[in-house]
């Protein structure tokens, strides 16, 4: 296990995003978000479980191996579309899959698009976690753009900062780097001018998030993300 106090804090570098797609595609690969594989034609989700049991892939991170050859034909489970594994060697000897319809749900280009949304926002927090000189975490966020949250404008004002992502290396969880992630991000929230709330989008199915927000004094907003039913909102007062 690691010691609280090996992990140190920094803002975003560029050098880092590599290391952020892989942190960002193991992280919500899993229960509840479930967000490892999606079908190309439908887009329904598939979590790193469902994958392994169901479909023979197994390792998580940029790049895809195949382990155990399958050969049934496997369908999707909302639009039927075949979605059975092709393997190629590759020159170096390693077996990859190719399946023209089954693909990561975060790619790197996705988890680039996210956060360069992020970048573009006004005010930006973009911070990262790091252990001995490995990436295990990060989050992100902005001031808050009402015009995409209509549903929140009459919880929150103009100058709340809305917390977008946060995640740790399924490695190294449990050992505090969440809630010192989300400690500099309320602090950094709280040097803009005008800042009177963090805002974030969590799941209530969550356990992990739930208490660590709780911990940290985070309440429900009593709004839920109109698109997902146990996708909630929860708030924390910014002091001085
Ligand atoms: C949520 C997440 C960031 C927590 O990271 P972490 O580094 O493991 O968190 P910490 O070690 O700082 O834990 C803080 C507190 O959260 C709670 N907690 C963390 N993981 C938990 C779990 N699996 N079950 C129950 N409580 C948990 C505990 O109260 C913990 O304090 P404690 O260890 O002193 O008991 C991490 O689980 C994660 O990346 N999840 C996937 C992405 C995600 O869901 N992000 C949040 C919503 S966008
Ligand atoms: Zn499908």
């Amino acid at each position: 296990m690691l010691n609280k106090m090996e992990t140190k804090i920094r803002k975003y570098e560029e050098r880092d995003f590599v290391r952020i797609a892989e942190v960002y595609k193991s992280a919500f690969a899993e229960q509840p978000w479930n967000e490892f594989m999606k079908c190309k034609r439908c887009e329904v989700n598939y979590g790193k479980d469902e994958v392994r049991r169901g479909y023979g892939y197994s390792s998580i991170g940029a790049r895809l191996e195949y382990v155990e050859p399958k050969t049934e034909n496997r369908e999707c489970k909302k639009c039927g579309v075949s979605l059975s594994a092709r393997v190629r060697q590759t020159q170096g000897g390693a077996y990859v899959l190719t399946n023209k319809d089954f693909t990561e749900f975060w790619s790197e280009s996705d988890v680039k698009k996210d956060l360069s949304f992020a970048e573009a926002q006004s005010n930006p927090i973009i911070l990262v976690a790091e252990s001995q000189g490995i990436l295990v975490g990060f989050t992100w966020g902005y001031s808050i753009p009402l015009a995409e949250f209509p549903f929140l404008a009459a919880k929150v004002g103009e100058g709340s900062v809305y917390m977008d992502e946060i995640a740790v290396d399924p490695s190294f969880r449990r050992s505090g780097i969440g809630k010192q992630l989300c400690h500099s991000f309320v602090e950094s929230a709280s040097s803009l001018a005008g800042a009177g709330l963090v805002v974030l989008r969590t799941d209530e199915n969550n356990a992990a998030s739930m208490s660590m927000f709780r911990s940290l004094e985070f309440e429900s907003l009593g709004v839920y993300d109109p698109k997902f039913e146990s996708r909630l909102y929860l708030k924390r007062e910014i002091r001085d």
